[in-house]
């Protein structure tokens, strides 16, 4: 397997449309799903998008820490792959959610985001998967799907102001202090 060198925001592959992924199963796209996995877990991040490595097809890993699922959040264990994916708001309830991003680093904020969220899309063995996404789940492939439209977490934000660095972010921008900004 082979880490990958991760995108930053300013790159143009991370503006782009991605493409769909026509064959699954073709050892190339089964060898870079892995190195995703990789490089993902080696980056310390929850989700990656392909191309957030320079990859422009609509492919992202993602996996929800035990830590983060909230009540009543049925999330799946273990790193997931979704491929093709096809999302679709679950009511239009928006919640703010904080957000990094690997292609951003050292920066968070806060990001509004659909409560819940229908996905579709195949898997690794190119089989047909679908469900309702709910808390941590929902925000995370929300903001995964986003990288295949070229969107970046800050083109979401309704509220720069509730944007900042790592260090002052955890200090300042907290859920006490964000507390009745609109969504
Ligand atoms: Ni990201």
């Amino acid at each position: 397997m082979t880490l990958l060198k991760i995108a930053r925001m300013g790159h143009p592959v991370l503006l782009r449309k991605a493409d769909p992924v026509e064959n699954v199963m073709d050892p190339a796209v089964q060898g870079f799903i892995d190195d995703m996995i990789e490089t993902m877990h080696d980056a310390g991040g929850v989700g990656l998008a392909a191309p957030q490595v320079h990859v422009s097809k609509r492919i992202f890993v993602y996996y929800v820490p035990e830590a983060r699922q909230e009540e009543g959040e049925d999330a799946p264990s273990g790193v997931r792959v979704l491929i093709n994916p096809v999302l679709t708001p679950v009511g239009d309830e928006q919640v703010l959610r904080m957000e990094g991003c690997l292609s951003i680093p050292g920066l968070r904020g806060w990001v509004p985001r659909y409560m819940q969220v229908k996905y579709e899309g195949l898997d690794r063995e190119g089989k047909p998967v679908s469900g309702v996404a709910r808390g941590f789940h929902a925000n995370v492939i929300q903001h995964e799907a986003d990288h295949l439209d070229g969107v970046l977490y800050p083109m979401r934000m309704t509220d720069l102001g509730l944007m900042g660095f790592d260090a002052e972010a955890s200090r300042f921008l907290t859920p006490e202090t964000i507390a009745g900004q609109d969504v």
